[in-house]
């Protein structure tokens, strides 16, 4: 029998501190109209000092497990996308795996930048297609505040932080994940990219002091990439799926800026209404933009079982990739009624108490100070 992938359940976490267009306004040369005008951004969550990747997808994650009605211990693989790691080594997904007590699961990172959620998306279907695993958790999960030059106008205008997380599901029903392209042309990586920290420049006084590890990038040339591939993947990935753009119910993809959307939806021919914009509110949250959305786009009832909906997004790298999904989402809603949840209430407490060490720990180092 064939073995589906669905999409059981999502959540997202967001910080709490909101940072407004003139608040950035008040930090280097810009207006509230120029970044709204050029990307159609308003405003992005920051993380708090005691929040970081792994305690936002640690929320995201707790939050799609009660959606879908499955323990952490039932969860086989567990993979954060994300490019503002908690370390370098270990994997962010470690961290989560821990703080959520998924005790059977593989644990992995997976770096593509803001086409990683994609990416890690259609290598868990593919795990469960495979017969290889049952359940796994995909989450996006960014802190890239604490990357971001707040005194580069290129860029701190544009990221924000937040995490978003599916639970994948084994069904021998048909839909879930149908399709997926992932692509990557690494002669331009210097168009976006983080140039100290890893082995190639290791962090010295003298790359802090140069600001190399802060985010870099070339703006033009990232948005000329970007409209031309969105609009390819997007196109390649129905293919594959056996359908036709009419199938597509909701286009669900990475918010980088509301430019580079409109036009690929132009390119496409597809009407703006069936596609799912909060960039105004969130700003770039590069891995977690696409599963907040679908959060949002579900809470706002843009999404019906069975629906195709498409996935797509573009980053550093660079990278690109889609995917199309069948819609399943009811089914775990309805059945959440009839299975305890005390799991839950027992895993937020350890998020919470985990969260109170860490803020103990930084009033110890003098952080808060
Ligand atoms: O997930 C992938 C992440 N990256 C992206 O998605 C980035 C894609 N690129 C973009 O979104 C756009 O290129 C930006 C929003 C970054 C910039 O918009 P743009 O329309 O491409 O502006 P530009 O870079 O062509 O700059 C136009 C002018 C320049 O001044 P001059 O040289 O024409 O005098 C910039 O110096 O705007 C200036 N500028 C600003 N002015 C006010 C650049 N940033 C700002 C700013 N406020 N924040």
């Amino acid at each position: 029998m064939t073995r589906y992938a669905h999409i059981t359940g999502w959540g997202m976490a967001v910080p709490e501190k909101v940072l407004t267009n003139n608040d950035i306004a008040h930090m280097v040369d810009t207006t509230d109209e120029w970044i709204t005008s050029r990307t159609g951004i308003r405003e992005r969550r920051i993380a708090a000092p005691d929040q970081s990747s792994a305690t936002l997808a640690t929320d995201a994650a707790l939050e799609a497990l009660e959606m879908a009605s499955i323990k952490p211990g039932d969860v086989d693989l567990i993979i954060v996308a994300t490019s503002s790691p908690e370390y370098l080594f270990p994997a962010t997904a470690c961290v989560v795996q821990d703080n959520i007590g998924a005790k059977k699961a593989g644990a992995f990172d997976l770096s593509a930048a803001c086409s990683g959620f994609i990416y890690a998306l259609n290598m868990a279907a593919q795990a469960i297609q495979s017969g290889a695993i049952d359940n796994a958790l995909v989450i996006g999960a960014e802190t890239l505040s604490r990357f971001t030059n707040w005194q580069d106008r290129n860029t701190c205008i544009l990221f924000g932080d937040g995490a978003g997380a599916f639970v994948l599901q084994m069904s021998y029903e048909e839909g879930g994940v149908l399709s997926a392209v992932m692509r990557s042309d690494g002669s331009g990586g210097s168009s976006l990219y983080l140039p100290a920290g890893g082995s190639r420049h290791p962090a010295t006084a003298d790359t802090v002091a140069q600001g190399l590890h802060y985010i870099q990038m070339n703006g033009r040339e990232v948005f000329r990439f970007a409209t031309r591939v969105m609009t390819q993947a997007t196109q390649e990935a129905i293919a594959n799926a056996k359908l036709k753009l009419e199938d597509i119910a909701l286009i669900i993809p990475h918010q980088a800026n509301q430019r580079i959307i409109e036009a690929a939806a132009r390119g496409l021919d597809f009407p703006m209404e069936k596609v799912v914009l909060n960039v105004d509110r969130y700003g770039n949250t590069s891995t977690a933009s696409i599963p907040i959305a679908t959060c949002e786009a579900f809470n706002d009832g843009r999404l019906q079982p069975g629906d195709k909906i498409v996935f797509v997004g573009f980053g550093a790298g660079l990278t690109w990739g889609a995917a199309v999904a069948q819609w399943t989402g009811p089914v775990a809603v309805r059945r959440k009624l009839y299975l305890p949840l005390s799991y839950r209430a027992w895993a937020k407490a350890r998020s919470i108490l985990r969260r109170l060490m860490r803020r103990l720990e930084g009033l110890i180092w003098g952080r808060y100070l």
